[in-house]
């Protein structure tokens, strides 16, 4: 654990790219000074956190990094294949992916509880991720995405630690967290100064239970597939529209029931995809978007003509409280 978690009253707020290269060369003399010429492990999600942190540290330290990217099979349409494509070939970061899939998704098998399964996956997350931490014997640190409001969130008492999972009995020599003071605007501005992809760098929130809180009750991986489909059209549309850079939050959610519905003539039962669209500053309270009407009508009938398995879209209209922002 690192001590120097208090922000610097005199810290400058990163706000130009001119701020953010010159924190990003600090911050690769630090690192280097750090850990020399040893190892360094990162578990990277392909969130803006640990993007921002893998782009650092693969200027600072090149193949010192090793990024393990685990996909437990409930990532978003494309999600594990751009951090393949930004980091692998873009970076020619060191990158072990484990495609987790079956490992999760068996596990969750008739688990219905919201609980019990953000728990699993949870836990899960964790063993795969040391697993790979102890087949990779000479790695002497460990790197998170740690950011500024995490430590506040925990009262300055400890980071804070995102699911993503962390190996809590392997030892390491110490922490490397180069955005520890930075606010999420910052980590931003750093990371387009890095070259990344505004898809990556100014994505929405997503938990780190993934489509796993989306598909609601026990989870199945055609009503998954249905729900990442649908999900894709949903931020496709909200991309081309322009109603992405306004909406702090929009996913689709599917819950465990069919309805009857008709298609070429015939009887066609289906799930309906839920459409939430919120706004907010602090996610302890969220608002309803406006979506225009036409666009709505486009995305229901893209969804479904599109997606197998969906024959209705509905649109929840429940601002946070009552409703939080994800259903489970
Ligand atoms: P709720 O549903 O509590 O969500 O209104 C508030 C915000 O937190 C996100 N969220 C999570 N983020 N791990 C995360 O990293 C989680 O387990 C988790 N659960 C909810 C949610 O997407 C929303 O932005």
């Amino acid at each position: 654990m690192q001590l120097n978690y208090k922000r610097p009253e005199t810290m400058e707020r990163i706000t130009t790219p001119a701020l953010a290269e010159a924190f990003i060369a600090e911050q690769i003399a630090e690192v280097r000074e750090q850990v020399g010429d040893k190892k360094v492990l990162l578990a990277l999600s392909g969130g803006v956190d640990s993007s921002v942190v893998a782009a650092l540290l693969i200027k600072a330290i090149g193949k010192q990094l090793v990024c393990v990217h685990v996909n437990h099979g409930l990532m978003r349409k494309g999600e594990s294949e751009q951090v393949i494509e930004v980091f692998r070939d873009g970076m020619d970061a060191n990158l072990i992916y484990i495609d987790a899939t079956d490992r999760f998704l068996d596990k969750l098998v008739d688990v219905a509880d919201p609980e019990t399964k953000r728990k699993i996956i949870g836990g899960e997350f964790v063993r795969v991720f040391e697993e790979e931490a102890r087949k990779l014997s000479d790695v002497a640190f460990l790197a998170q995405g740690t950011i500024y409001p995490d430590i506040l969130e925990s009262d300055g008492v400890k980071a804070h630690h995102n699911v993503g999972g962390l190996p809590e009995d392997i030892h390491f020599e110490g922490l490397v967290e180069p955005v520890r003071l930075l606010f999420k605007d910052e980590v931003r501005e750093v990371g387009r100064a890095l070259g990344l992809p505004s898809s990556m760098v100014d994505r929405q929130p997503f938990p780190g239970p993934g489509l796993g809180v989306r598909c609601l009750g026990a989870i199945t991986r055609d009503r998954l597939h249905a729900l990442r489909e649908a999900d894709a059209i949903l931020r496709e549309e909200f991309d081309k529209s322009g109603l992405a850079a306004h909406v702090w939050q929009y996913f689709i959610a599917v819950p465990d029931m069919k309805s009857v519905g008709v298609r070429d003539g015939k009887r066609y039962e289906g799930w309906p995809a839920i459409i939430r669209a919120v706004n907010t500053t602090d996610a302890m309270t969220a608002t309803i978007e406006e979506i225009p009407y036409a666009l709505l009508h486009h995305i229901t009938d893209r969804i479904t003509h599109e997606v197998e398995g969906i024959n209705r879209v509905l649109m929840d209209l429940t601002p946070k409280p009552i409703g939080t922002i994800e259903w489970e």
